[in-house]
């Protein structure tokens, strides 16, 4: 594993992905081309702001010019201060944090499961995985959200030729309900030969899990904790395993294996 970078770098490209959501490219990252699916970054905000770094995945890189990309939501104070951020503006960057995506055999089907915010690293993952041959109608991209306002970055996603299949809550955009219904659907179907990567609200990496171990479809979860380091030195990051004891989601993740944590 790469050792991670500590580097201030300087806001590039802000765009207002609309609804509370941003893409921000900062740049140059030494290590942008090492970041790998599943990966994360932890960003210092401005000086006395906020006290604790607020951990981001890592949506894109562009190895070429150093350029790393985050896709954020607006849900707090820490957020807000990001947002506010303009081009030209200095943070600081460290990163690459965690365990990535381990990637499937090219001729495995994947399904990713992407929940509200959750969709950064599965972006990234879907791309990546094209960029080393996996034929992008073999990538299910399963996209949920409350309403059709949570579903950003669209026309980039079916840029990419995966068959992307969209559910809202209120129904005002795909199917309606929880996307973890088409998911179960699906898998009941065609499950043999597929691999789950998903990334989203608790509750639906939750129900991702036990449609896994029940199906017996292997796969993997990221997951989200409070991460005061992020280098896996303060344990307030701590999840409890099915097999006993605890990992760090921070540096054992955040990415697991389904049927690995004890949700
Ligand atoms: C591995 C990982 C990847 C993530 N990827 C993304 C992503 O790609 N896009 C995205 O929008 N969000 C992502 N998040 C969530 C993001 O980090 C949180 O949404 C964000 O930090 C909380 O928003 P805020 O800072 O505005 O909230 P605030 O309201 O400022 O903070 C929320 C609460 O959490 C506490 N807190 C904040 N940061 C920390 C910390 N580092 N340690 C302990 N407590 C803390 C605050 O004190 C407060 O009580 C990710 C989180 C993790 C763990
Ligand atoms: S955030 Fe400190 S150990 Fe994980």
């Amino acid at each position: 594993m790469t050792r991670p970078k500590c580097e201030t770098v300087r806001l590039i490209k802000r765009r207002d992905l609309k609804n509370d959501y941003f893409s921000f490219t900062f740049a140059p990252f030494s290590a942008a081309d090492k970041c790998r699916p599943g990966q994360f970054v932890h960003l210092k905000l401005p000086a006395g702001e906020v006290y604790f770094r607020r951990a981001f995945s890592v949506a894109s890189v562009e190895t070429s010019c150093g350029d790393l990309e985050l896709i954020v939501k607006v849900v707090g104070r820490g957020t807000r201060i990001l947002a506010a951020l303009r081009r030209g503006d200095a943070t600081n960057l460290l990163g690459p944090l965690g365990q990535p995506f381990k990637l499937p055999r090219r001729r495995e089907r994947v399904v990713i499961v992407a929940g509200g915010v959750g969709f950064p690293p599965l972006l990234f993952l879907a791309q990546k995985l094209i960029d080393r041959g996996h034929d992008p109608k073999h990538i299910l991209f399963f996209y949920g959200g409350r309403s059709r306002s949570d579903i950003i970055e669209r026309s980039r996603i079916k840029k990419l030729g995966v068959d992307l299949r969209i559910a809202t809550e209120d129904g005002t955009l795909g199917e309606q309900g929880l996307v973890t219904k088409p998911v179960k659907t699906f898998l009941q179907k065609y499950g043999d030969n597929c691999r789950i990567f998903a990334c989203g609200p608790e509750g639906m990496l939750k129900a991702v899990n036990e449609l896994g171990l029940a199906l017996h479809v292997p796969g993997q979860l990221s997951l989200e904790a409070p991460m005061p380091c992020g280098i896996g030195v303060c344990l307030g990051c701590v999840v409890p395993l099915t097999a006993g004891g605890h990992a760090r989601v921070c540096c054992d993740g955040p990415v697991f294996q389904i049927g690995e944590v004890a949700l």
